[in-house]
């Protein structure tokens, strides 16, 4: 007899949301490298605009993600160390803080391209990026496998 109602999946995920938050993350960092090495002549302004509006939405929704969902589950069924996700949540405190100087800078730059102000967007850039790969690589090699771990208890 064929069921009345089509099937549901079941309502937990199995990892491949956060999995797919961090790779947006790391896609983030590649496109921010990528835009301080075209520094300064190389750069293509329309695109640097583009890739400023994403930055702060990208980053967003990937934290929102880790903070509704993946840390209160690791938490409670993985156990994981209080202090370990307090300090989780300031760096996210603190790269969104950065994404904001941040995408005024980009714009900034994009609308008037002074050679001059190129090496303070590169470091700007790296400010973002580099902190973001260390924690999106905990995020992967840590926190990913606690997570799903926790959703198969
Ligand atoms: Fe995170």
């Amino acid at each position: 007899m064929s069921p009345i109602f089509p099937s549901v999946p079941p309502a937990a995920d199995d990892g491949l949301d956060f999995d797919a938050a961090i790779t947006r993350q790391e896609q983030l960092c590649d496109a921010l490298e990528a835009l301080a090495d075209s520094l300064p002549e190389r750069i293509d302004t329309y695109a640097a605009m583009q890739l400023a509006g994403r930055i702060v939405p990208t980053l967003k929704r990937c934290q929102r993600l880790e903070e509704r969902v993946v840390f209160p589950m690791i938490l409670e069924r993985a156990h994981a160390p209080v202090q370990m996700i307090d300090r989780l949540r300031t760096e996210h405190m603190e790269d969104e803080d950065q994404a904001i100087q941040l995408t005024a800078a980009i714009r900034a730059y994009a609308q008037y391209p002074h050679r001059e102000d190129a090496g303070s967007l590169g470091y700007a850039l790296r400010g973002l990026f580099q902190p973001l790969r260390r924690h999106t690589a905990f995020d992967r090699d840590i926190l990913l496998p606690m997570y799903r771990r926790a959703l198969l208890d």
